[in-house]
């Protein structure tokens, strides 16, 4: 394993996507953990992140000083090899003028860091600080204009520190140099591999489960699908699934979820249709806050009530992912995460313990784990879908009329959009049901009908997002096919807002 000690650096998660991507294991861990813990984990290689604070500041962030007394490669970027400086007995200085941007930077390529390398390179700076000391025994390998020390080392005590981020690509070579630090510098391997990480995990599972049994809500959402599988991979049959269904899912989704584990895995599978409790809670419920908060608790009380009948149930499965533990901080991540899978709202029932196997991958890793397990693809590369489901895309109250309607809308513009080839390249769309109604004509008739929007985003992080600049042809399509074939609407208007300002649902 590589450690990543975690400074607060915007870039972090950016960092442990590297090097995972270089095929090493890695872990994020606060910068302030034990000496003892990183002992434990035994590792290849320590990497010291960026950070928004400054060394010279009181409070500043350190780490244990005998991080650098391991005998471990240690890898300072940015704030890391500031900090490595002053914790050396080195010094830094402000600069005059914040250096941010791609910055011309020219290397030793004897820095077995810079291995391989040409000389000049381009590199992204973001800093007021800078190295202006050395620590003994330190040589500086690689300057910009208005940076004296851009990269330093003391390849004896295997420490080495970049002032520029070589996890961010316009750093034209990052990619090469965390390579020669993971592989030339650390050793490391390289063969970490999504199968040897389900074996792991399966193995794992089974130690700790042992003749207990296991209990897992399923959303039919990708990371609580690739739990639910692991888990059923090490312990088979002291695995149960209960899924709620509210009847706020799309097209067909509960049957497809269900044919999935029930008939092709084999799982032991609850169907539980809640879908009237549900939609009599919401009868008159127009607010999207007081929507959200009714269908979470209704949502713990159907599955606690369904998991009372099970009796003694021994273990929960969460399916918390890497970022979730990242974003939440330490210490409580899983508690965090468990509130937000089951709807909002802490489930009350005993057991003794949660299993996360997913708590260290990255959502794309999610999805290899989910192929290399034979879940189908429509379930593995499925877009998000907001947990109170489509009650937050039927705008104002939801009736099952509306629903309905919303449904074969939705579906429409799923299909059109798979025929057209353009699924992949967006990453997010579906129908809304807006309240408003609007006169139109049909025939010689007038009709007073409801107006449906359409929503289709293209983003990387679902934090900011860009509308899809789909077709118009295609947007023809839809447009006729819902107003000729769902009954009850006459307008179809498509949704040209980014977000911010607009978020990516109505609701
Ligand atoms: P917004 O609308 O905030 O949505 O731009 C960002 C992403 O989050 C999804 N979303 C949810 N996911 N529970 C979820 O698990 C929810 O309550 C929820 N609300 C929104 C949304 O679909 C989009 O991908």
């Amino acid at each position: 394993v590589v450690l990543i000690l975690d400074f607060g650096g915007q870039y972090s998660q950016l960092i442990a996507r590297r090097v995972r991507e270089a095929s090493v294991y890695c872990e994020i861990l606060p910068f302030d953990v034990s000496i003892d813990r990183i002992k434990c984990l035994n590792p290849k290689g320590i990497i010291l992140t960026g950070g928004p604070a400054s060394v010279t500041e009181p409070g500043a962030p350190f780490c244990h000083q005998e991080v650098f007394e391991l005998g471990v490669p240690v890898l300072g970027i940015c704030y890391g090899m500031q900090l490595m400086s002053v914790m050396l007995g080195g010094e830094v200085a402000r600069a005059e003028q914040r250096e941010y941007g791609k910055t011309e930077v020219t290397l030793d390529p004897s820095s077995q860091l810079f291995y391989g390398l040409e000389e000049q390179t381009v590199s992204w700076m973001s800093h007021t600080y800078y190295v202006s000391k050395l620590p003994e025994g330190f040589r500086v390998t690689a300057r910009s204009a208005n940076c004296p020390v851009a990269a330093m080392e003391n390849p004896q005590k295997k420490l080495y520190a970049v002032q520029f981020h070589p996890e961010v690509e316009h750093t034209v070579k990052g990619k090469e140099m965390l390579k020669n630090f993971l592989f030339g510098i650390c050793g490391c391997a390289g063969d970490w591999k999504i199968s040897s990480f389900i074996e792991d995990a399966v193995e794992d599972i089974r130690r700790r489960v042992e003749d207990a049994s296991v209990l897992c809500a399923l959303s039919g959402g990708v990371d609580s699908s690739v739990a639910a599988l692991l888990v059923h991979k090490a312990v088979g049959d002291r695995l149960t699934c209960i899924f709620v269904d509210h009847g706020l899912l799309r097209k067909n989704e509960a049957d497809q979820v269900e044919n999935v584990f029930k008939n092709r895995f084999n799982i032991n599978f609850i169907r539980v249709d809640a879908a009237d409790r549900f939609l009599s809670r919401l009868a008159g419920v127009a607010d999207p806050e007081k929507k959200r908060k009714i269908i979470g608790e209704e949502f713990i009380r159907v599955f606690e009530e369904e998991a009372r009948k099970l009796g003694k149930i021994d273990y929960l499965v969460q399916g918390t992912i890497y970022p979730d533990v990242i974003e939440s901080g330490t210490g409580n991540a899983a508690v965090i995460k468990s509130h937000h899978n089951v709807g909002g709202l802490p489930v009350d029932i005993e057991f003794k313990g949660i299993i996360e196997p997913l708590r260290n991958l990255f959502k794309d890793e999610v999805r290899k784990v989910g192929r290399e397990l034979g879940l189908p693809e429509e379930i593995v590369s499925r877009q998000p879908f907001p947990g109170p489901g489509l009650a937050v895309r039927v705008l104002g109250e939801v009736t099952r009329e509306k629903l309905e309607i919303l449904r074969e809308a939705d579906h429409i513009f799923r299909e059109e959009i798979d025929k057209a080839g353009l699924s992949k390249d967006i990453s997010q769309y579906f129908a809304i049901l807006t309240g408003m109604k609007t006169v139109g004509v049909m025939g010689d008739e007038r009709t007073y009908d409801y107006v449906v929007a359409l929503r289709a985003v293209v983003t990387t992080d679902f934090m900011t997002a860009h509308w899809a600049r789909i077709p118009y042809d295609v947007l023809e399509r839809v447009s006729t096919r819902i107003v000729n074939e769902v009954k009850g609407v006459n307008r179809v208007v498509y949704d040209i807002t980014t977000k911010p300002p607009a978020t990516i649902e109505w609701e």
